[in-house]
């Protein structure tokens, strides 16, 4: 399987690796099926590696505190508010941001979740959408695997995204997007 070795120098993770003087760990972890293998302070979180660390700028940083839901990923299948992660902590963790949500469902291109947010033209500035996104597959995952099964009617794909916030008031388009997914099979990551 190939490694990537993630460079300590220059780059926009200069403020990361400015802790070096604190307690730091190797770890290893697969992102969107790529191995990386780094050392990471205590303190840096997943959402900083993802951004700083390996130039995976999708998953958003809005308030860096679990309170908007930009930064959800997908964490062995299951979404994750990325800035509530300790980076060291997710060593053999399985990680999947939106950059990867295409080939998520076994092959290249988009996912559906994404084609149906542009079909139904599901966002408008933009920001909230990687987060909206990998928290729709994961729902769908949670859904799907409930053997008490889910009805997934309007309100219950809204309180089931509820965690994350669309500045620009998309919600409609985004429940309408998410809906026509699991009308079709729910496709999953
Ligand atoms: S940036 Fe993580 S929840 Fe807002
Ligand atoms: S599309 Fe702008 S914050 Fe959601």
């Amino acid at each position: 399987m190939r490694r990537k070795a993630i460079p300590h120098t220059g780059r926009k993770g200069a403020a990361v690796e400015q802790r070096s003087e604190v307690t730091r760990s190797r770890i290893g972890l697969h992102v969107n099926g790529e191995r990386y293998e780094t050392e990471v302070d205590h303190r840096v979180t997943l959402l900083d590696l993802l951004r700083e660390g390996l130039g995976l700028t999708g998953a958003k940083k809005g308030c860096d505190h679990g309170q908007c839901g930009a930064c959800t990923v997908l964490v062995g299948g299951r979404r994750a508010n990325a800035c509530l992660l300790l980076a060291v902590a997710q060593d053999g963790a399985e990680v999947t941001t939106v950059e990867g949500l295409g080939s998520a469902t076994g092959g290249p291109g988009t996912h559906p979740l994404q084609e149906a947010f542009l079909e139904r033209d599901a966002f408008q500035c933009g920001y909230c959408t990687p987060g909206q996104l990998c928290s729709a597959a994961g729902m769908l995952a949670e859904a799907a695997g409930d053997p008490e099964g889910v009805n997934l009617t309007r309100a219950e794909v809204a309180e089931r995204l509820s965690g994350n916030l669309c500045r620009c008031g998309a919600y409609p388009r985004i429940v309408d997007a998410v809906l026509d997914v699991a009308a079709g099979g729910g496709v999953v990551a």
